[in-house]
């Protein structure tokens, strides 16, 4: 069992602070015939990202040393993240009995390294980080909002819906703390512009990849290839949004850029997003389909 390090600030024990705890969860609820066999893999590689809670947290807390007013939400959040990863994992052995989540984990935190504790945020400035913490919070809260919409399973609905709502009030967290630092440093239209971009961008980096790797390769001995890895997983979780969750993330996002939400920009926006992410399914199950054609060619060459 992995083990977390005890979270305590000024001797409260912070446990207590949050919104929900996982003793709540009714796994009786469970219902393997519900379970869709596609989103398994998902939830199983989401459950690695989620857990490595501890140490998006110390690398915050590092970031954030200047911001003493902040680190007791910081720990709560901690906490909330870390209570995501062990509900999913929860969920992942319920659906499957031989889930090694510990042996799993390990090779993913070994292999991809996070943000190191430097105390200088990666993204240059508090602000710049904290533009990429609302972005990653609004298209968390979308994704557990997209899988509870699709999946009829009662257990994994019950849980996306929870997971749905902390995200969004993370979102609210660093938002308000944004707003704050905003009063004394000014940042430009294109410069948010520029850092939620590639925030949104990296979304197809190692982190993600790499944990989706480690569980669709799981038994099986074969080399990671970032492009292949990265179509699969594209094919497998981008279907899942419907236009009312790009619209749903773009009213979070549209008042960090100070635009409008609810008018015809918004909806338009919504429309373009949502026919992009098409593409790019598309594009992902084309190059897919070219691996597998040429890996037939290549064996039917080799006979
Ligand atoms: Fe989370
Ligand atoms: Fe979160």
């Amino acid at each position: 069992m992995q083990e977390f390090k005890e979270c305590t600030f000024e001797n409260t024990n912070l446990d207590s602070l949050k919104k929900w705890d996982i003793q709540e969860l009714n796994l009786t609820l469970f219902n393997r015939e519900q379970v869709s066999s596609d989103l398994v893999d998902v939830i199983k590689a989401t459950c690695l990202i989620e857990s490595r809670a501890d140490l998006y947290s110390s690398y915050l807390l590092s970031v954030f040393s200047s911001k003493n007013e902040w680190h007791k939400l910081i720990h709560i959040w901690n906490l909330e993240e870390r209570q995501h990863g062990q509900a999913l994992q929860k969920w992942s052995q319920l659906v499957d009995p031989d889930f090694n989540f510990e042996e799993l984990y390990k090779k993913y935190i070994e292999t991809v390294q996070y943000h190191s504790e430097t105390g200088v945020s990666v993204r240059g400035s508090i602000a710049n980080e904290l533009i990429a913490r609302c972005v990653i919070e609004a298209l968390a809260s979308a994704y557990y909002a997209a899988i509870r919409d699709r999946t009829s399973e009662p257990l994994l609905r019950d849980i996306c819906d929870r997971l749905s709502k902390d995200e969004a009030r993370h979102y609210g967290m660093f938002y308000k703390f944004l707003k704050e630092v905003q009063k004394t440093e000014k940042i430009n239209i294109f410069n948010k512009l520029l850092i939620l971009a590639k925030r949104v961008f990296e979304l197809e980096d190692d982190q993600i990849i790499y944990a989706s790797f480690c569980i669709s390769t799981h038994l099986k001995q074969q080399n990671y290839n970032k492009s292949r890895e990265g179509n699969t997983y594209i094919s497998k979780m981008y279907p899942l949004y419907e236009r009312k969750h790009i619209y749903y993330i773009l009213n979070l996002l549209l008042p960090i850029l100070e635009l409008p939400k609810h008018g015809r920009s918004h909806h338009l926006l919504s429309f373009l997003f949502y026919y992009l992410i098409k593409i790019r399914i598309f594009l992902s199950r084309l190059s897919l389909m070219n691996i597998t054609g040429n890996k037939i060619a290549h064996t039917e060459s080799n006979n």
